[in-house]
C-alpha cells in the first residue's frame, strides 16, 4: 500500500544496494557534471579545489572519502590512507586553520564490519586519522550509520574523545533514543551534528512519519542549543533552519558557537545567504570513486534530483 513517492524512495534505496547496478553505473561514462554537482570529484586534488572554492565564499567544509561497509582489511587501510593524504594536502594548502576544512568518517569504511576485531580495527584507523587532524590543527566528525551501529559508534566516540575532545558525533532525529543522546552529549566542548537520518529503519527504533521526525529534530535541537556544546545543524529543511536560528537566538548563542551544515550541491543559494548573514556554514563534501551509494541515497531523498541524474546519463 505504498504511495508513488514512497515506492520511488524504496526502489532507489534498493538500487543503492544493488551491486550489479552499481557496477554498471559506476563504469558507465557518466558525465563529470552529473556527479560533480553532489560529489567533490574523485581525487585529493579535486576535493581540495572544491574546498578552496567554498572557502572563497565563506563556507567551511567537512570532507568525506566515499566508501562504506568495507569487508576487506586492505580497503579499510586504503580508506585510512586517503584521509591521511587529504588532511596533509589540505594543511599544506593552508585550508585547515581553525578547523575550516575538517573530515567526516564512517566507521564501517574503516573496518567496523570486519568480524570480531572490526571495532578495534576501525578504532585504530580512526585514531590515526584523528592524530593527523590534530597535527593539522583541525577536527574529525564520526558519521552515524544505521541503528545497529549507534552504540558502537558512540563508544568509539568516547574512546577518541579521551585523547581528542573535539571529535564530533552525529545524532539522527528519526531514532526514538536521540533526544536522550542529545542530553548526554550536550556538554562543554562537545561537537554534535544533528540530522534527520538517512537509513531505512524499522518502526521499533525510529519514527516513520516525516512530521514526527521533524518534531523530534526540534526537541533535540532545543536540548543542544540550550546545552553547553557546539551544535551543528545539518538540514536543508527551510523550516528547521529557521527554527535553529530562533532557538540559537533564544539561547543567546553567538554566531561562532554553532554552525549550519548542508550537503554539496544542495541549496547552495541558502548556504551563501546564511554565510553572508554572518553564520558559520559548513558543506559536506564527499569525494572518491565510490560515489554510487551516496548518490542513490540523495536521489531517494528527493526524486526531483533523479531527472538531473538520468538526463546526464542519457546524454553520454
Ligand atoms: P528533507 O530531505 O526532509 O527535506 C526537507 C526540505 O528541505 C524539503 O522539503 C525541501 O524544502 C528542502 N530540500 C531538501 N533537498 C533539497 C534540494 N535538493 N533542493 C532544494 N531543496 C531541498 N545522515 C545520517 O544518517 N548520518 C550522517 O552521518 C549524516 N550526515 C550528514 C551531514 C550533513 C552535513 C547533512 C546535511 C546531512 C547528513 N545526513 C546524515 C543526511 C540527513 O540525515 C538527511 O538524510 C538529509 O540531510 C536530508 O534531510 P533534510 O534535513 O535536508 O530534509
Amino acid at each position: 500500500h505504498l504511495n508513488p513517492a514512497a515506492l520511488m524512495r524504496q526502489t532507489l534505496l534498493g538500487m543503492s544496494r544493488n551491486d550489479q547496478l552499481r557496477q554498471a553505473i559506476e563504469h558507465a561514462p557518466v558525465s563529470r557534471d552529473v556527479v560533480r554537482r553532489f560529489v567533490g570529484g574523485t581525487t585529493t586534488q579535486d576535493v581540495l579545489d572544491v574546498a578552496t572554492e567554498l572557502a572563497d565564499t565563506r563556507r567551511m567544509a567537512t570532507i568525506d572519502y566515499l566508501g562504506e561497509d568495507t569487508l576487506d582489511p586492505a580497503m579499510a587501510e586504503r580508506t585510512r590512507d586517503a584521509y591521511l593524504d587529504v588532511i596533509a594536502a589540505a594543511a599544506q594548502a593552508g585550508l585547515t586553520q581553525d578547523g575550516a576544512v575538517e573530515v567526516s568518517l564512517k566507521l564501517s569504511a574503516l573496518g567496523q564490519a570486519l568480524g570480531r576485531d572490526g571495532n578495534a580495527i576501525a578504532l585504530e584507523n580512526a585514531r590515526a586519522i584523528c592524530q593527523a587532524a590534530a597535527n593539522a590543527g583541525t577536527t574529525v566528525t564520526l558519521d552515524m550509520e544505521d541503528h545497529t551501529t549507534t552504540d558502537l559508534t558512540l563508544s568509539v566516540l568516547r574512546d577518541l574523545r579521551q585523547d581528542w575532545p573535539w571529535v564530533g558525533a552525529v545524532l539522527q532525529s528519526y531514532l526514538y533514543r536521540t533526544e536522550q543522546d542529545c542530553r548526554d552529549l550536550a556538554h562543554e566542548g562537545s561537537r554534535v551534528r544533528l540530522c534527520k537520518g538517512t537509513y531505512k529503519e524499522p518502526e521499533s527504533v525510529a519514527f516513520q512519519d516525516k512530521g514526527d521526525v521533524d518534531r523530534s529534530f526540534v526537541r533535540c535541537l532545543k536540548v543542544l542549543m540550550e546545552g553547553e556544546g557546539y551544535p551543528m545543524v545539518a538540514s536543508h529543511d527551510p523550516r528547521l533552519v529557521e527554527i535553529a536560528t530562533v532557538l540559537a537566538d533564544k539561547a543567546q548563542r553567538t554566531p561562532d558557537s554553532f554552525e549550519y551544515q548542508m550537503l554539496l550541491g544542495i541549496r547552495p543559494d541558502e548556504q551563501l545567504r546564511l554565510a553572508a548573514a554572518g553564520a558559520r556554514v559548513r558543506v559536506y563534501v564527499p569525494y572518491g570513486d565510490e560515489w554510487y551509494g551516496y548518490l542513490m541515497r540523495r536521489m531517494a531523498e528527493r526524486p526531483a534530483n533523479l531527472g538531473f541524474f538520468l538526463r546526464g546519463l542519457a546524454t553520454k
